[in-house]
């Protein structure tokens, strides 16, 4: 007897490739100062510094001459001078200047990266710059709207960031795993409101009189 195959939804897991073209949020718009960070996205390192307008640059941390990590040069006005021999890198990732010698090689740029500031967060696009429009960063108003409480932080989870998203998408484990202080069984049974809206997913669960009402978008 035949069986019979059924298609059934595949989900994802660590095999599952990145997503390029999409927006990442970067850092906190707090910790993007005048000194050189690094952080990675998506298996790459970038770094990350505060220009003299203000703004933000993002270019590949990685020098194209012997790939020195340019978090650890200096910074020149808004240009970043490697460590190693001394390149210098405009925030547009084009090597300006090669001190030893008269001419700069054309060829000689670091990937610069689309970046776009919504304060609380600096966000970042990896893929295709041509495809990154601001108009698709999520709205998240009210993490600095007056009438919603907010907690930001930066927390460093040693795992997949695909176990985060099925952690973060259901947050009945709140008094299992993290205590009631976190909220309680009244938190757990309030009821749901599942939004779907092209990519995006949200998930509301409202407390009367209780003290938290909870957003989460995905
Ligand atoms: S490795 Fe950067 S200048 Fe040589």
């Amino acid at each position: 007897m035949n069986r019979v195959e059924t298609e059934r939804p595949k989900l994802a897991d660590h095999r599952t490739p990145f997503i390029f073209n999409e927006w990442y949020v970067a850092a906190l718009s707090s910790e993007v100062t005048r000194d050189l960070m690094a952080r990675t996205f998506l298996s790459r390192s970038v770094l990350l510094y505060r220009k003299l307008d203000g703004s933000v640059a993002a270019i590949r941390n990685r020098c194209p001459h012997r790939s020195f990590p340019l978090a650890h040069g200096t910074l020149d006005g808004d240009d970043v001078i490697c460590g190693y021999h001394g390149l210098k890198f405009g925030s547009s990732g084009r090597c300006i200047e090669v001190p030893s010698q008269d001419s700069v090689p054309a060829a000689m740029k670091v990937q610069a990266f689309p970046i776009v500031e919504r304060p609380p967060f600096v966000w970042i696009w990896m893929g295709d710059p041509a495809l990154a429009d601001p108009a698709a960063i999520p709205d998240h108003h009210w993490l600095s709207a007056p009438d919603y409480a907010a907690y930001s932080g930066y927390l460093h989870c040693k795992s997949n960031y695909i176990r985060l998203h099925e952690n973060v998408l259901d947050l009945t484990h709140f008094p299992y795993v993290h205590g009631e202080a976190t909220g309680g069984l009244d938190y757990i049974s309030a009821p749901t409101v599942i939004r779907t809206e092209g990519d995006s997913v949200s998930i509301t669960r409202r407390l009367k009189d209780g003290r938290s009402t909870q957003a989460m978008d995905g």
